[in-house]
């Protein structure tokens, strides 16, 4: 038990409500409702136990969380506890005085995502009228109230484009960071991946304006840039690698070392409401099915990478392989790459299934 360390981070997921439907959203396919959200003292006991187990940072997220009347609350508990506190939202829900209220209640920092540098196609992705003039508002607020901003933006086929005007729009926002990640598919995203999927080449333009910008803007604004799995040769350590850096609670109170670790067949995650934060951390069989490298099959078992990469994603593993043991298909070490290189070359309309 002395050998694992506590998690560094808390992702608190606390509805799946969300007034847009981005196609590229991770969110299940089944989204929790809201009468099976945890309620307000359930959340606030989460953030003690967190707090108690080590945990520095608290991401609060969803779908979209302003979503709950009593962010205010669990925020303010979180706060309490010394957590450092990020605000993971669309920013459509939240005004100038709610803002505030979040400020005086110990919000620390705000990551606003936008969908597109122009307004037009920003609200066509996030199915929502009005989405991006609501945000570039937000960002201001956000600034005028002395809060850290980071901007995300979410890359796919529809916006890769314009990736040189996303960095910009960032800039003139006042962020201190952004953050632009390839969209991971799991959940929605990966019903949509056909769709998603970004040209390679549009991969490679996007990975020199992002270095070029990067160089420019150093001393001013950060960029940290998530390449795309599917067009990388080695995987990304997913999550810091399972049960080691991070946990998940699902609006429900599942507790989770991954947002789509449920999609899982034959693992029982536990419920906050059966058994605290720190047993399930250091003692449930779910945590400990992936952790460390004693799961890992060849090539991974015998490979100088598997304490950096720890095998790469389980998820990824199960929607490509339908086996979440399997060795991450990213991996062109990987036996079962041509599965990865067979969904790079799937094409599909434009045409998304929204997430509602
Ligand atoms: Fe990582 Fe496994 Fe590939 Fe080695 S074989 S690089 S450990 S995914
Ligand atoms: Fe579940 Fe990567 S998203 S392990």
């Amino acid at each position: 038990m002395s050998a694992i360390p506590p998690p560094l981070g808390l992702l608190a997921e606390l509805t799946h409500r969300c007034p847009l439907g981005c196609p590229y959203c991770s969110n299940p396919l089944a989204l929790e409702k809201r009468g099976d959200e945890l309620d307000t003292a359930t959340w606030q006991r989460v953030m003690r136990e967190a707090a108690a187990l080590g945990v520095l940072q608290l991401h609060l997220s969803g779908g979209e969380p302003a979503a709950r009347r009593d962010l205010e609350d669990i925020l303010a508990t979180a706060a309490e506890e010394g957590l450092y506190t990020n605000l993971i939202t669309s920013g459509v829900l939240l005004d100038r005085a709610r803002l505030n209220g979040l400020a005086s209640a110990g919000l620390n920092h705000v990551q606003l995502s936008i969908q597109h540098a122009e307004a037009g196609a920003a609200d066509r992705i996030a199915h929502f009228q009005g989405a991006h003039a609501r945000k570039l508002a937000l960002a201001e607020q956000v600034r005028e109230a002395g809060l850290a901003l980071t901007i995300n933006a979410v890359l796919h086929r529809g916006n890769l484009d314009a990736v040189a005007a996303m960095i910009a729009l960032a800039e003139q926002l006042g962020a201190g960071r952004l953050e632009i990640a390839h969209a991971q598919y799991h959940g929605w995203a990966l019903r949509n991946r056909a769709a998603l999927m970004p040209e390679p080449a549009q991969v490679e333009e996007s990975r020199r304006i992002v270095a070029e910008a990067r160089q420019r803007l150093e001393g001013r604004m950060v960029i940290d840039f998530v390449a795309p799995d599917y067009h990388a040769s080695r995987p990304k350590a997913c999550m810091g690698g399972w049960g080691q850096r991070f946990l998940n609670v699902s609006p429900g109170g599942a507790v989770l070392p991954c947002h789509a670790a449920e999609t899982i067949p034959g693992m029982r995650f536990e419920r906050v409401t059966e058994r605290g934060l720190a047993d399930i951390w250091y003692g449930s069989a779910a945590f400990s099915r992936f952790r460390g490298t004693g799961w890992m099959p060849e090539p991974c078992r015998s490979c100088e990478r598997r304490e950096i990469d720890w095998g790469g994603c389980r998820c990824q593993a199960l929607a490509l392989t339908g086996d979440a043991a399997r060795t991450d298909p990213v991996c062109a070490l990987s036996p079962d790459h041509g599965s990865v290189l067979d969904a790079i070359a799937e094409r599909a309309g434009d045409a998304v299934a929204w997430r509602r």
